[in-house]
């Protein structure tokens, strides 16, 4: 019987398949198989399913019987990250970067090394060269540069390699406090036949780091790409075998870039950090309301300033809105970091509830900054800037928002309210917009040291009220 020297994989979720399928039966998604060599028992398919085991251990074990020493955690320089991964690297863990080309993963990798000058680490670069590698450092030390002018770093070593077994055996000779992999579609190991980049040898690569990591409880950073049209052989079939997955996002001709929590073993998902590209390599952005909000105190029409949270903390952030009468006979509405079909839906409620006639015209929305607001806290801060901008008059300058807009045109409370509100008085804002549904005698206790005016807003009407006519 004639045998299939090829299998299909899927590049996104990883799943095997003996054919060729328009559409993935495991995750759903469209014309992502690609076809790779078939591997013989002995080379490749044996050693998979062993891979994700830690075989150290394979005795049962009551939990009761489990000791909980204190772990000692890496720390990485960079206090942003320490709190993304719940309080610095844990020893023999795996963290998985992602991100598109040219986001800034590799800085952000080499900038713990030079930030961290005692920690030894191995950095494995499969895409630049050592001295590419020196260029950048040197580039990043600017900032760290100490008077007598030596750099930092001198615990780095660089390897540019990209055979898997090499890296491993040199890792081994070694024995960093950290090792590091830019990036993971770039190595392969001579057991497979595939090419590097390919379903399988990621899979078999990212296993294999895995199994040095836990054997021998040296942390691993991993580079992952992902590409603009979906993901190839990416990082989404390596999310169920790391312990960490961050996730870069951001607009490269912004300089703001998101560090996002994507999983996390060892702490909360529930966190961002926020980073500046700089011409000296990334800078936290520790308080993020400061960059995003109006830095013009004299008030524009058509701004206004909202509070979202992505994560962690909230933090307050402009939203800019241009509304003008339409040119052509189809009004236009186009956003930037803004869903259109929640704006269509707050400009419909506007138009019907509170009979605004927004139909007939052109409605822009901006969020500052590069950022995506999803938060539905900003709804309120959205129709007030469109308010705003439509009666070209200005808002109070030192007042923000926090609150959902429904069908109804009710204002709906949100969460964390508390946070939000110490956040913009922390700031300096005079007053915040919330929903009256919000206010219980609770937060009102919480809130008695805030300097800071609550407004409550019950339905949209009174938001027009209270905005303009006071
Ligand atoms: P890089 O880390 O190479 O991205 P990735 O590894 O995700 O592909 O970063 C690439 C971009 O960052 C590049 O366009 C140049 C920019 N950059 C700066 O603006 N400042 C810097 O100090 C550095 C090192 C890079
Ligand atoms: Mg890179």
């Amino acid at each position: 019987m004639a045998t299939a020297k090829s299998v299909w994989y899927c590049s996104s979720c990883g799943n095997e398949s003996s054919k060729w399928m328009g559409r993935c039966p495991a995750c759903g998604e469209w014309n992502t198989m690609v076809e790779e060599p078939k591997q013989t028992a002995a080379k490749g398919q044996g050693r998979k399913t062993r891979a994700f085991l830690d075989t150290r251990n394979p005795e049962p074990v009551s939990l009761n019987e489990i000791s909980l020493k204190e772990e000692k955690r890496i720390l990485t320089g960079s206090p942003e990250i320490d709190r993304m991964l719940g309080g610095g690297i844990v020893p023999g863990s795996m963290i998985l970067i992602g991100g598109e080309p040219g986001i800034g993963k590799s800085t952000l990798a080499l900038q713990i090394p030079l930030a961290c000058s005692h920690l030894r680490t191995l950095y494995v670069s499969g895409e630049e060269s050592p001295r590419q590698i020196k260029l950048r450092a040197m580039r990043l030390a600017r900032r760290n540069t100490s008077a007598t002018g030596s750099t930092s770093g001198e615990n780095c070593t660089i390897l540019g390699e990209t055979l898997l077994e090499n890296i491993l055996e040199q890792s081994r000779k070694l024995k960093p406090e950290l090792l590091i992999i830019d990036s993971v579609q770039t190595i392969y190991t001579e057991s497979l036949e595939s090419a590097a980049s390919s379903v399988s040898q990621v899979r078999e690569c990212a296993a294999a780091l895995l199994r040095f990591a836990k054997e021998t409880n040296i942390p691993v950073i991993m580079i992952g790409h992902i590409t603009k049209d979906g993901i190839i052989a990416g990082p989404k079939i390596l999310e169920h075998i790391v312990d960490a997955v961050l996730q870069f996002e951001g607009d490269t001709k912004h300089s703001h870039r998101i560090l996002r929590s994507i999983k996390n073993r060892f702490g909360s998902t529930a966190g961002i950090a926020i980073f500046e590209m700089t011409g000296t390599g990334l800078k936290e952005i520790v308080n993020p309301s400061d960059i995003l909000t109006p830095m013009h105190r004299n008030a524009l029409s058509g701004t206004a300033v909202g509070s979202m949270t992505d994560g962690a903390r909230p933090f307050l952030i402009e939203i800019q809105a241009l509304v003008s009468t339409a040119a052509y006979g189809t009004p236009q509405r186009s956003t930037t970091g803004y869903d259109t079909r929640r704006l269509n839906m707050l400009l419909a409620v506007l138009e019907k509830r509170a009979g605004f006639k927004l139909s007939a015209k052109d409605v822009f929305l901006n969020v500052a900054g590069g950022m995506k607001v999803t938060d539905t806290a900003c709804d309120l801060a959205v129709v007030a800037a469109i308010l705003s901008s439509n009666f070209d008059m200005c808002l109070r300058p030192q007042s923000c928002f926090a609150a959902e807009v429904g069908l109804s045109g009710e204002i709906r409370p949100v969460s964390r309210i508390g946070e939000r509100i110490s956040e913009a008085a922390r700031l300096g804002y005079k007053e915040i917009f919330i929903s009256s549904y919000n206010m219980n005698d609770e937060l009102k206790a919480g809130l008695r040291d805030c300097r800071i005016a609550i407004v409550e807003l019950s339905d949209i009407g009174q938001l027009c009220r209270k905005l303009f006519k006071e």
